[in-house]
C-alpha cells in the first residue's frame, strides 16, 4: 500500500469514530490476553466492534475480544483496544500498529500497552506485574519501514525512552501507595506464535531481557513515532519455557491473568487520574 493510501485510510477511520463518538479521548489502552475486564470500569462507555471501524483488522485469538471502548475512567476520558493484533495472526508490523494513528489522529497524548509475558528473570514469579523498561526488538520487523510518513513523525525517531520515565514513577508511586511492588524490565518482542525453546530463552536472559511476549514492540514504535507516551505493563503470566519444569499453555497464560486482573485494574486506575 502507498503511504497516501494508508493515510487516506487512517482518515477514514479516525472520521467514523469522530462521528461515532460523544468525546474524544486523550488516553488510549491496548489490553492483552485475558485483561480485557478493564473496559467494563469504563464510565458512559461506547462499545464499537473493529468489524464496523473502516479499514480496522480484527483479531482472531481467545481472550482477544476485538472491540473499542471508549469513557470516563477515573475522570479522564479513556479509549480501550479490547483486544490486538498479532504479526503470529498473519497481520503486517504496519497493519498491527494502524490502530495507534488512527488514535493519534484523534488526539490521544497517552498509551497504555498491556500483555500477557513469559518471565525470563528467575527473580519473577508468575503472577507479579512488570513495567516494561525497554524493549528488545526481536520480530526482524519494523512498522516504520516504507517511506516515511511525515505527517506523524521523523523519519529516524529517536527511541532512547521508548518507556516513559515519568509514567514508570507514576506507576511505581501507585503500586505502592496500594501495598505492592512492581517489578521493572526488558521485553524482548517475538513473532511467535509458537513459545520459545529453553535455549533461546537462555539466550535471552544473556541479552539481558527479563521478560518474552508476542506483542507490543510495533505498537509502541509507532506510538513514539508519532510523539506518544508510553506507559507498559506486563503481567508475567508463566515462567519462560525451561525454567520450571513444565511445557507452556495458552490456558496457564490466561488462568494466570483471571488471577491478577484485580491488582491490574486497581494499578491502572489508580495511575490514570495522575497522568
Ligand atoms: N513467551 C512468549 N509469549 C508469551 C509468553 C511466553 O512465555 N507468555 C505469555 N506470552
Amino acid at each position: 500500500m502507498t503511504i497516501q493510501a494508508e493515510l487516506k485510510q487512517i482518515e477514514e477511520s479516525a472520521a467514523y469514530l469522530r462521528a461515532a463518538l460523544p468525546q474524544l479521548p486523550e488516553v488510549a489502552m491496548i489490553l492483552g490476553s485475558g485483561l480485557g475486564v478493564l473496559a467494563d470500569s469504563l464510565e458512559h462507555a461506547t462499545t464499537i466492534a473493529y468489524h464496523n471501524i473502516p479499514h480496522f483488522p480484527v483479531s482472531t485469538v481467545e481472550g482477544h475480544a476485538g472491540e473499542l471502548v471508549v469513557g470516563e475512567l477515573s475522570g479522564k476520558q479513556v479509549v480501550i483496544m479490547k483486544g490486538r493484533f498479532h504479526m503470529y495472526e498473519g497481520y503486517s508490523a504496519t497493519e498491527v500498529s494502524f490502530p495507534i494513528r488512527v488514535l493519534k489522529t484523534l488526539g490521544i497524548k497517552t498509551l497504555i500497552v498491556t500483555n500477557a509475558a513469559g518471565g525470563i528473570n528467575t527473580a519473577y514469579a508468575s503472577g507479579e506485574l512488570m513495567l516494561i523498561e525497554d524493549h528488545i526488538n526481536f520480530t526482524g520487523r519494523n512498522p516504520l519501514i516504507g517511506p516515511n510518513a511525515d505527517a506523524f513523525g521523523v523519519r529516524f525517531p529517536d527511541m532512547s525512552e521508548a518507556y516513559s520515565k515519568r509514567l514508570r514513577a507514576l506507576a511505581h508511586e501507585t503500586a505502592t501507595a496500594q501495598g505492592f511492588t512492581l517489578q521493572e524490565g526488558v521485553y524482548v518482542g517475538l513473532l511467535g506464535p509458537s513459545y520459545e525453546t529453553p535455549a533461546e530463552i537462555r539466550m535471552f536472559r544473556v541479552l539481558g531481557a527479563d521478560a518474552v511476549g508476542m506483542s507490543t514492540v510495533s505498537e509502541v514504535l509507532v506510538a513514539r513515532h508519532a510523539g506518544i507516551e508510553v506507559l507498559g505493563i506486563s503481567c508475567i503470566s508463566n515462567m519462560a519455557a525451561g525454567i520450571l519444569d513444565q511445557p507452556l499453555s495458552h490456558e496457564e497464560v490466561m488462568e494466570t491473568t483471571e488471577r491478577v486482573k484485580g491488582k491490574f485494574l486497581a494499578l491502572v486506575k489508580g495511575i490514570v487520574p495522575k497522568i
